[in-house]
């Protein structure tokens, strides 16, 4: 039935587009650069960079494949291939439990979102101009210590998401993909050109690239994981229903690498644009989750065109983050609208306001439930914690290993286009290399 109601993309590059929409967020310019300041930079940016090729490359192409042959959610695709090959539904799980982390990540990147909205706002109204890192620094706290306000913007971005999902007019925001995205890598390479005038830009450079092997450690390995699984949208059955929309001509791996190539360089144009700012003000590399916004304003704030660059910088990330946000909603509320009598519309409230709860919660972290912890983690770290660390992985793990070992080997080569050497290599990476990855880094970084 899902089949003949399911339209296909009008090309490969709606397809791409679409991909490239939800993976590039946040997560490459907020998370990744305060990843690698709290996770000590060089060696945590090399580990990442081989948690992307090796097993973000391969679980984003088995994502695709399951999505395309299944052609529906990615719950009832799982099932559906599952019975196919003559496997158990509890396969199943691994479909849900990736609805489930889209839903609890949208209620934090939300908030994240909001942030990002109310700095579009400061940009505006020249907050930033001439401010030293003091100022900068003030701002921020002030906008962190005050639950009304967090409030306000987490709402004013949920808004934002539940109106486009709920019209369904997801699709309509190719065209602005298209046209936002490269003014987004425009705007961050001006950021970098900026860091190499501070004088600092060498010794962010060696903080970023230039590894003290001894800093690796468990903690390390999995917060890489974790962030490259965020990064590219895995393990949450998004990439799976991006899937179902997919023309048999489109190359997986091929397209996989583009959205990856794009996706990696964002994030590394982010730390090369932030840590030079770090150094230069004497900031710590280890802030946190506040880390671009007490970096980035005081570039703004004292370079020439300042002000317009930080309205426009501010304005296409709030857009990255609201196509990614977009992508995060839609796996649950599909599941409402398939599972229950609710229209699209009234799926997407329930879930809306379901994420914007929780999210709520995720902000009380930043002043009155400080405190509050769950397993020595704020509400907020730990939301963050235990689905890129944990159910990211171990749901991708899950897609992996499901078509490496369990559907028909020569069929997934054949779609793939791989013989002779390369599809060994396929087969090396997709049924050891990566799953032994996320194996062992689970084991290496719990012990
Ligand atoms: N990949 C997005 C980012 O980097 C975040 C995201 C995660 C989006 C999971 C969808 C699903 O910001
Ligand atoms: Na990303």
């Amino acid at each position: 039935m899902s089949k003949l109601s399911h339209a296909q993309w009008s090309s490969k590059m709606a397809f791409i587009l679409a991909a490239t929409g939800s993976a590039v967020g946040l997560g490459n310019i907020w998370r990744f650069s305060y990843m690698v300041g709290d996770s000590g930079g060089a060696a945590f940016v090399l580990v990442y960079l081989a948690c992307v090729a090796l097993v973000g490359l391969p679980i984003l192409v088995a994502e695709w494949l399951i999505g395309r042959r299944g052609q529906e959610n990615p719950i009832n695709s799982m099932i559906d291939l599952a019975r196919k090959s003559g496997r158990m539904p509890a396969w199943a799980v691994v479909g849900a439990s990736g609805v489930l982390a889209a839903f609890l990540i949208l209620s934090f990147y939300s908030v994240i979102g909001g942030w990002s909205l109310s700095y579009t706002l400061g940009s505006v109204t020249g907050q930033f101009s001439g401010q030293d890192s003091d100022g900068i620094g003030a701002l921020f706290s002030g906008l962190l210590a005050n639950p009304t306000a967090l409030t306000l913007w987490h709402t004013a971005f949920m808004a934002l998401v539940i109106f486009i999902v709920a019209r369904g007019v997801t699709k309509g925001l190719e065209g602005a993909v298209r046209t936002l995205m490269p003014a987004l890598v425009i705007l961050m390479v001006i950021l970098v050109i900026y860091g190499m005038t501070t004088g600092h830009f060498g010794e962010a450079m060696a903080f970023m690239f230039s590894p003290d092997w001894s800093a690796i450690n468990g903690e390390v390995v999995l917060a890489a994981m974790g962030q490259a699984f965020f990064t590219l949208s895995l393990g949450m059955g998004i990439m799976m229903a991006y899937g179902s929309y997919l023309g048999e001509d489109v190359s997986l791996i091929g397209t996989a690498r583009t959205v990856i190539i794009f996706d990696t360089v964002i994030a590394l144009l982010a730390g090369m644009a932030i840590f030079p700012i770090v150094f230069a003000n004497g900031l710590s590399p280890g802030e946190g989750p506040g880390l671009i916004f007490v970096t980035l304003p005081l570039a703004f704030g004292n370079m020439a065109g300042g002000t317009i660059l930080g309205l426009m910088f501010f304005l296409l990330l709030t857009f990255a983050a609201l196509t990614s946000a977009i992508s995060l909603l839609e796996p649950t509320v599909e599941l409402l609208e398939e599972r229950t009598p609710l229209s699209r519309v009234a799926a997407t409230l329930v879930a809306g306001v379901a994420v914007w709860a929780l999210g709520i919660a995720a902000l009380m972290s930043f002043n009155v439930w400080s405190e509050l912890s769950i397993a020595g983690l704020n509400i907020f770290d730990f939301l963050d914690t235990l689905t890129s660390k944990f159910m990211l992985p171990l749901t991708g793990l899950g897609a992996i290993l499901f078509v490496a070992w369990r559907l028909d080997r020569d069929s997934v080569l054949g779609e793939l286009g791989l013989s002779g050497v390369q599809a060994q290599l396929w087969q090396v990476v997709a049924r050891v290399v990566a799953p032994i990855g996320v194996i062992a880094v689970f084991v290496y970084g719990l012990i």
